[in-house]
């Protein structure tokens, strides 16, 4: 479990506020401007240099710092500090063409060329070596420089490859994985199809080829290519610390929407603990494309972020102040949804509110993505609500340091999620990450905040642990333990049903089975749209099975076909399990049933409460009314946003936000 760090940019006075600021983008004269709008607006972090490769190293051993410094010195003239970047997301034209085995490689064997960004193989030693000398460079020139509050390593790491380099790299991953080549033929089952590898240069990633592709080789290199991007990340953070050993590092990790591509529970200790800190871009979903409303979309980001942080405060790197570039059609937000988006970020744990980006570019693949400054100008409901938030940051300055106890978890295993979506699956509809979204949504609406767990951390805390997919695991010990111990554990259909290599557990539902006190006789997926009914009025969706109560309570039965029960309770120690073999339609009727209450009881379900605790016991409960109707905040003491008291009898009217030093 991750380092606990409380004092995540010792640098920034109070919360940050900013979003990536790009000044090579403009002219001298609206750097000025920028200074003066950023002070009107409260910022005092800005990201840069993030694409910026091909002005301060714009050939091969061409190195041209000049306009870096000014932007640096700009920044430390006006107070802002820099959250500085090392400009390796992009790498520039002139060095694909000059190093074109490092251009990424698809499944298709098709070359990716420049003109976009991100264009590099993370496997390519050409590539590694060039990123970090660029970040030994800028760390070794930046390091005492007083803009400097932190370092960003890359951008959003989510590039894979199936180059030559890649296979060499797989190769080697594989073989410290699974040792020699008995042990790899055991673990992708080669013997299915004739697949047996006799010579390691036989071993391929998954290039396109005839047919399904193995599993576990899929599995492994989903797995390698995390951790590909993990050894990259890794030996920037390691050029700059050798310079810079006293100041932050991160990358922007990506929460948002259903991006589950890297394992970022393995990154844990690498960007947490001394002088690292978990950085996260959050982006909304447009609402028409979605099922769950943009609230719950923000709390989801923020309580994801907390996990990887592992309940130490984390930042919030980039959000949008409207519509992104990149989703289909253009969306605004209404009147206050940044102020309550943004806050609900700081409630649960954001030690500010970043974006992308400053200004508005007037060029390029994101022209019409939203900014702190819009195209519209200063005189707009954009730029009128930064600056509202900006002055909200500086009245919650206290809370810096202070974190989020949640009562209850949903697990989240990167490896189960990629193994559940490995080809020739009995439902195509069964994804995993879409379903924890939908579980933490139920729950934000009951008014509970959640943690994204990961399966093997300490649960012993929590009083209700979903697992509402959770398709890979070994075996029961640890939620075993947990249930023993007193917790309430509820587990989703098909979970437990593969070990680590993606083999079928003998017996069904394989690792979970004796726990529960269920056998499955076989699975009966249900087509998407179609409903099954339960004896008990409620329903169940994508997953029906024949299932069977060994050493359980059965709690409901599907009515027609299988017609075997749906809903089990066992008790196990000093706890109890829970199984469904359907997902819930409506999985709010099933965390009535289990009579989960809210975090603070008797409150409207429109109304946001989260509460930040400091370790000497200050706290602070954050309110935001997302509903119609004014609604009861229970508290006491002094709403930090107006200055005014706050009694237990108050009302917080719709739209508004409250945030309340307790007494
Ligand atoms: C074909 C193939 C078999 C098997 C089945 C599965 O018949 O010959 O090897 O893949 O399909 O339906
Ligand atoms: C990502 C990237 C940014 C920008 C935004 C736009 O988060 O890191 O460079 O492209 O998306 O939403």
């Amino acid at each position: 479990m991750a380092h606990r760090n409380t004092d995540i940019i010792p640098t920034v006075d109070g919360l940050a506020y900013g979003g990536d600021y790009n000044p090579e983008q403009w002219p001298r004269e609206v750097w000025d401007e920028d200074i003066r709008l950023m002070h009107e607006a409260g910022v005092n972090l800005v990201s840069v240099n993030i694409f910026a490769w091909a002005g301060i190293n714009p050939g091969p051993g061409r190195w041209d710092f000049e306009q870096l410094d000014a932007v640096m010195d700009l920044l430390a003239e006006g107070g802002i500090k820099a959250d500085l970047a090392t400009s390796t997301a992009s790498p520039p034209p002139w060095f694909s063409q000059a190093h074109p085995e490092t251009l990424p490689v698809n499944a298709e064997g098709l070359t990716l060329n420049s003109g976009a960004r991100a264009e590099y193989c993370p496997n390519s030693p050409v590539f590694q070596e060039a990123v970090v000398e660029m970040a030994s460079r800028l760390a070794e020139r930046y390091a005492n420089h007083p803009a400097l509050a932190m370092w960003h390593v890359g951008n959003e790491y989510y590039r894979s490859c199936h180059c030559d380099d890649t296979a060499a790299a797989f190769r080697t991953w594989l073989q410290e994985r699974h040792g020699d080549l008995d042990g790899l033929n055991h673990a992708w089952g080669t013997t299915f199809w004739s697949q047996t590898y006799s010579d390691w240069s036989q071993v391929l990633p998954p290039r396109i080829c005839a047919e399904t592709p193995n599993p576990g080789l899929v599995l492994d290199y989903r797995r390698f290519s995390s951790d590909a991007l993990l050894n990259l990340f890794r030996s920037e953070a390691a050029a700059i610390e050798a310079h810079s050993p006293d100041k932050p590092i991160t990358t922007n990790l990506m929460v948002t929407g259903n991006f589950s591509g890297l394992d970022y529970h393995r990154w844990g200790e690498h960007v947490t603990g001394p002088n690292r800190l978990v950085a996260t871009d959050h982006y909304l979903i447009p609402e028409h494309d979605d099922d769950i409303p943009w609230p719950a979309q923000a709390a989801f980001g923020a309580d994801a972020s907390r996990g990887l942080a592992g309940g130490s405060p984390w930042l919030l790197m980039e959000q949008s102040s409207n519509s992104s570039a990149w989703r289909r059609g253009y969306f605004a937000k209404k009147p206050g949804d940044q102020l309550r988006h943004s806050l609900s970020y700081v409630a649960r744990g954001s030690e500010g509110a970043m974006y992308f980006q400053w200004r508005a570019s007037r060029y390029g693949a994101e022209r019409y993505h939203s900014a702190m400054v819009p195209h519209g100008g200063t005189d707009s409901k954009v730029f009128r609500e930064v600056k509202q938030f900006g002055a909200w940051l500086k009245t919650l300055a206290e809370i810096k340091g202070s974190t989020v106890a949640s009562r209850a978890a949903v697990l989240l295993d990167f490896n189960s999620v990629w193994a559940a979506n490995t080809p020739g699956q009995p439902s195509a509809d069964m994804d995993t990450y879409p379903e924890l979204r939908r579980w933490h949504a139920a729950l934000w609406r009951r008014g509970v905040t959640t943690d994204l767990a990961n399966p093997a951390w300490d649960l012993s805390g929590y009083e209700y642990v979903f697992a509402p997919h959770l398709y890979l695991l070994d075996d029961d010990a640890h939620l075993r333990a947990y249930v023993e111990g007193g917790g309430t554990l509820v587990v989703g259909p098909y979970s437990g049903i593969v070990d680590g290599n993606e083999h079928v557990h003998p017996g069904l539902p394989g690792a979970l089975g004796d726990l529960m006190g269920v056998r499955v006789e076989e699975f009966v997926p249900i087509a998407e749209g179609a409903k099954a009914a339960l004896d008990d009025g409620t329903e169940g969706r994508t997953w029906s099975e024949v299932a069977h109560a060994v050493d359980a309570e059965v709690v409901a039965s599907f009515k027609d076909y299988p017609g075997t029960p749906a809903v089990f309770r066992r008790k196990v120690g000093r706890g109890e399990v829970w199984y469904l073999a359907t997902r819930p339609a409506d999985v709010d009727q099933f965390l009535a049933r289990l009579g989960v209450v809210p975090d603070f009881p008797e409150t409207a379900e429109h109304l946001e409460l989260v509460r930040r605790t400091h370790a000497d016991g200050r706290s602070y409960v954050f309110a935001i009314n997302h509903g119609e109707e004014p609604a009861k905040v229970p508290v006491t003491g002094k709403n930090l946003l107006t200055g005014g008291l706050w009694t237990a009898a108050r009302s917080l009217e719709p739209g508004d936000c409250a945030v309340i030093r307790e007494t």
